[in-house]
């Protein structure tokens, strides 16, 4: 099968590469849109505009799965986009809070864009999943994807690592779980848990890839 993926740069190679591992045979196309990155501080309507010729450039190539491997265009976007584009099937990325909650962590740090945290799918994601006495913070970062695309590919780490002191300077307690709520922060694992030492870090991405074998699976029956 032809599968689409797309996000506003590197961040989504984590899924390509897992995705390439688990079903090596089918055909990939990856738009990194490091043009308008950052996607986590635009507005509806503009990321509206962003993906749509994301979609489009995929669906030129002839994708008929496409995986938004982003979590701001995911929470923001997916239902805009399944309603414009019926005939596509699309799998998105979204924070692990389900994940996370379901374990027996006391104190959940949620990192992810601006844009994710503010959007009505995250605020559901907790309606649904937070346990009592569970401890969870929605923590936004500001400019931590596009300080990561932009610096990464450079092993230039300074910047990154300063992004993160100030964020991190606003968490309340000690988190025993993270919830990697943006693609590009899956790979600045290592840095984010040399501050925090003791927390298991999860991201989506295991769940965009359980999702795509299903839909791999689906095609071959028909
Ligand atoms: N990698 C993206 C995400 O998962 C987008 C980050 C951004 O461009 O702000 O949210």
């Amino acid at each position: 099968m032809k599968i689409g993926l797309f996000d506003s740069g590197i961040g989504g190679t984590t899924i390509l590469k897992t995705a390439k591992q688990a079903f090596p045979h089918e055909e990939y196309f990856y738009i990194a849109d490091s043009k308008n990155c950052p996607y986590g501080e635009k507005s509806d309507l503009e990321l509206q505009k962003i993906v749509s010729k994301n979609v489009d450039e995929l669906q030129n190539w002839g994708a008929e799965i496409i995986i938004i491997a982003c979590n701001t265009a995911t929470t923001r976007c997916i239902s805009y986009l399944r309603n414009k584009y019926p005939k596509i099937q699309f799998i998105g990325t979204e924070p692990a809070i389900k994940l996370a909650t379901e374990s027996n962590s006391q104190n959940i740090l949620v990192m992810a864009t601006p844009g994710t945290i503010d959007s009505e799918r995250t605020k559901t994601l907790l309606k649904e999943n937070q346990k009592p006495g569970q401890n969870i913070q929605l923590l936004p970062c500001p400019h931590l994807a596009d300080t990561i695309e932009y610096n990464y590919n450079d092993h230039n780490f300074a910047p990154i690592i300063d992004t993160l002191k100030t964020i991190f300077s606003e968490v309340q307690t000690t988190p025993d779980t993270i919830v990697l709520g943006c693609t590009h922060y899956s790979l600045i694992k290592n840095q984010i848990q040399s501050f925090f030492q003791h927390a298991k870090l999860i991201d989506g991405n295991q769940g965009v890839i359980h999702q795509l074998g299903k839909l791999i699976k689906n095609s071959q029956k028909h």
